[in-house]
């Protein structure tokens, strides 16, 4: 058997062959089976997005509203989720109840015929359909309330900002919450959606493969690091504190968060968008004094650490668009879950389309012919 080289991080090293999405990281370029990210984020829905990705191809109108219409009727939580959601602690992480009751939704729908596109069907409208309402519900039962039924007049991202704020949302702000999915979908083979390919491997039901990738997602080098971001922006407080926050982060080699990628060494394409959409919500609603933090971060940020690739990824922006809609910080990484359940998706049906178990190998380096040693003699 040849030898291969370790690398630390599977750099550089496919894991796939896929047709899903697709990143040049040198120039900035991100497409979803083939059409580029601004084009998508400028004519296209979420849903729309989703069956694309899902499926290969853009929808017909009577496709995409078949698909709507699915997901409008499967928005509601069966009783007994909601009532184990509501016996989670309050001070507990959305991620972590997002994952198990991600996991519990699976517990309703046993394993059937995975060579059965109804089955795919009927799994992806479900997850889809249901997730935001599971991070609705939890934020409302752990601030004392009943959650909100889902409004079957209104399209995806109005629901859920309704569900989450009890109240209609502005169009604007709707618009712009759906263009951020559309931005949070995909993205090759990141940590959340290798994990999700892995358990799609095994052969095992949608759900435990949605819930692995939600608990692969939450930690902060990857989706969990735009919430990372607003505590970093509030820690520096002022425009002024910018430029020694960053050096004393750079001399003690931490971590900027929201910043450097492993495939972009540019600026990550969707931080552009997320920027634009940020400030037509402060021409709107206000500016906001962390926008004035987070751009002189980027300046301050670029000029020590831009020769290394190091730029703005997905993350640095989007909670300044969340925050501006009144979204609590905790919640900014299960909404990146709401989207990416999509994502998610798609892979574990090109997955299960030509499926090999993932069996990699590993380098030894540990001991041989080691005599076992009694306890007393320890
Ligand atoms: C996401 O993979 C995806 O596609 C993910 C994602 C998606 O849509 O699914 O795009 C979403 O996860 C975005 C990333 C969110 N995470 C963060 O913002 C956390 C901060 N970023 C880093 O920790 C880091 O850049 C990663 C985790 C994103 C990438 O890690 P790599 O590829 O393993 O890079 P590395 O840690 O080995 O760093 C390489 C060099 C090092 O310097 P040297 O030791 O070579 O001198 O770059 C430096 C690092 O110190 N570096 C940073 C840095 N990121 C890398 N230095 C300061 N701040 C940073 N953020």
């Amino acid at each position: 058997m040849m030898v291969c080289e370790y690398k630390p991080g599977l750099e550089g090293i496919p894991a796939a062959q896929s047709s899903i999405s697709y990143v040049d990281g040198q120039k900035g370029i991100l497409e979803y089976r083939g059409i580029r990210i601004e084009e998508l984020a400028e004519k296209s829905t979420f849903l729309e997005t989703a069956y694309l990705l899902i499926w290969g191809e853009l929808p017909s109108k009577e496709e995409l509203e078949a698909f709507e219409h699915e997901i409008r009727h499967h928005r509601r939580i069966k009783y007994r989720i909601r009532d184990m959601m509501k016996s989670f602690p309050e001070s507990g992480h959305p991620m972590d109840a997002l994952q198990a009751s991600a996991a519990a939704l699976g517990l309703f729908y046993s394993l059937r015929d995975l060579h059965n596109p109804a089955y795919i069907r009927d799994s992806v409208v479900r997850l889809i359909a249901t997730i935001p309402t599971m991070v609705a519900a939890f934020q409302l039962m752990r601030k004392g309330n009943d959650p909100v039924r889902p409004r079957d007049d209104l399209d995806y991202s109005a629901n859920f900002l309704y569900m989450l704020n009890e109240q209609e949302p502005d169009p604007l702000a709707a618009k712009i919450f759906d263009i951020c999915l559309i931005l949070h979908v995909e993205h090759t083979m990141n940590a959340s959606t290798f994990s999700a390919r892995v358990t799609a491997s095994t052969l095992t039901d949608p759900y435990a493969v949605v819930a692995s990738a939600v608990g692969t997602l939450g930690g902060p080098l990857h989706g969990g690091a735009n919430e990372e971001v607003i505590q970093m922006l509030e820690e520096i407080g002022s425009v002024e504190n910018v430029r020694p926050y960053v050096e004393e982060l750079i001399q003690r080699k931490a971590k900027i968060m929201g910043f450097g990628h492993r495939v972009y060494k540019v600026k990550d394409p969707r931080a552009t968008i997320l920027q634009n959409l940020a400030e037509q919500l402060f021409a709107k609603f206000g500016a906001d004094k962390y926008y004035d933090i987070a751009q002189e971060v980027e300046r301050v940020v670029e000029e020590k650490l831009g020769s290394k690739g190091i730029y703005p990824n997905v993350d640095f922006y989007s909670g300044l668009v969340y925050r501006k809609m009144g979204i609590p910080t905790d919640l900014f990484t299960p909404i990146f879950a709401i989207a990416r359940v999509a994502g998610w998706l798609a892979h574990w049906k090109e997955q299960l389309a030509e499926n090999r178990i993932f069996r990699p190998t590993q380098v030894y380096n540990g001991k041989h012919d080691i005599t076992y040693t009694p306890i007393d003699q320890r």
